[in-house]
């Protein structure tokens, strides 16, 4: 597939309708740290869908010049956003730039007027970041509409093109259409990889993954001093980007071994690198910048302490923040809440942390 092959023709005509998904938020494994142009990914990264965590869009849609209420030049994009039923007129200028990097792709959009609503399952400034699931909830109710004006479309294109319209708003958001393990980004040995979108993990998930679980410990909510989209740029003219990239690679190669085969050692190894290399990328970008707070190193050390001493397989992974996401099989799931209440529960903001599991992806709610 290339990007021409997303460009919509041939389309029906429909007066409005609504559509409503979720969408989940994941959490990756091998990460996308560093782009090229138009949000093509420096690196393949692959990642956990998760369960819980998710973000729930109606998106209501009426063909402009059919209600005299509403602006019949069609000359901008026309589109009214809620968050938990309130106008959020400071979410818009986000989706304004969505619309106009998709509007090739999507050449319907200026035909309707669009009421978005959006809410989050998990707590708003959590600190979980919500454009994954956000964007890729607002791309797939978009293809929703595609598939109307389209009936023709084939399940396959649909999901691809949801989470190619999802790149365009938020690199991650690509892997939030599908579950259980998404892998986004080209990779010799991953049949269909691309750049362009997600694809599901193609191999047999070990059974050790079945049902694996993610502790989200909330270490802080405050808004982040450095914005991802900031950090992927500092990645150009890196030292070790080069380096950095191709390590990736080869991560990516050595996780798809374990987790065809389930050996959680080389999981945890793999998983925790990762993390701290992301974590070392930006400490060693200029302008340099630290994301981890003293409670998330508190945090690592206390689960390295308790690995060593129960011989239990737990281990964590960071994304562009503070939170530790804490990563373990379901058959541990008990012993490693109880260890989660008796010892890091104390480092976490007000004591808040998340239970969520590996997921199945995007579900679509309403249809009409
Ligand atoms: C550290 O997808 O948030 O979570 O494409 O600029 O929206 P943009 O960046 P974003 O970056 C996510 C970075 C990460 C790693 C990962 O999810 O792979």
């Amino acid at each position: 597939m290339s990007e021409k092959d997303f460009i919509a023709h041939h389309q029906a005509s429909i007066e409005n309708g609504n559509f409503q998904w979720s969408a989940p938020s994941n959490i990756a494994l091998v990460k996308y740290w560093g782009k090229k142009d138009k949000q093509i990914p420096a690196n393949p990264s692959i990642s956990f869908t998760l369960n819980n965590c998710k973000t729930i869009t109606k998106l209501a849609f009426v063909k402009r010049g059919f209600s005299t209420a509403l602006d019949v030049t069609s000359s901008d994009f026309s589109f009214d956003l809620l968050f938990e039923g309130k106008p959020k007129e400071n979410f818009k200028p986000k989706i304004q730039k969505f619309f106009e990097r998709i509007e090739i792709y999507c050449p319907y959009l200026k035909d309707y007027h669009f009421t978005i609503d959006t809410e989050n399952t998990f707590p708003h400034s959590s600190g979980i970041a919500s454009s994954a699931s956000a964007m890729a909830a607002l791309a797939i109710n978009i293809m929703s509409l595609e598939k109307a004006l389209n009936p023709a479309m084939t399940e396959d294109f649909f999901c691809q093109k949801a989470s190619f319209l999802a790149r365009l708003g938020s690199g991650s958001a690509c892997r939030s259409v599908k579950g259980s393990v998404v892998v986004w980004g080209n990779h010799v040995e991953i049949n269909d990889s691309s750049d362009l979108f997600g694809i599901e993990f193609p191999s047999q998930l070990h059974a050790n993954f079945k049902n694996y679980q993610d502790t989200i410990l909330l270490v802080d909510k405050g808004e982040k001093q450095v914005s991802s989209t900031v950090g992927h740029d500092l990645m150009h003219n890196h030292p070790f980007a080069e380096q950095r990239f191709a390590q990736a690679h080869q991560n990516l190669s050595a996780i798809k071994t374990v987790l065809e085969n389930g050996n959680l050692e080389e999981f945890i190894k793999i998983v925790e690198s990762e993390a701290l290399t992301l974590h070392a990328m930006m400490m060693t970008s200029l302008p340099y910048f630290i994301l981890m707070k003293p409670n998330t190193l508190e945090i690592i050390n206390k689960i390295w302490k308790f690995r060593n001493e129960t011989k239990t397989p737990v281990c964590f992974t960071l994304d562009a923040g503070a939170n530790v996401h804490v990563l373990y099989p379901e058959n541990v799931r008990e012993n490693v809440l109880q260890f989660i209440k008796d010892e890091l529960v104390g480092y976490c903001q007000n004591g808040n942390y998340i239970c969520d599991a590996i997921g199945n992806g995007s579900q679509l709610i309403i249809d009409n």
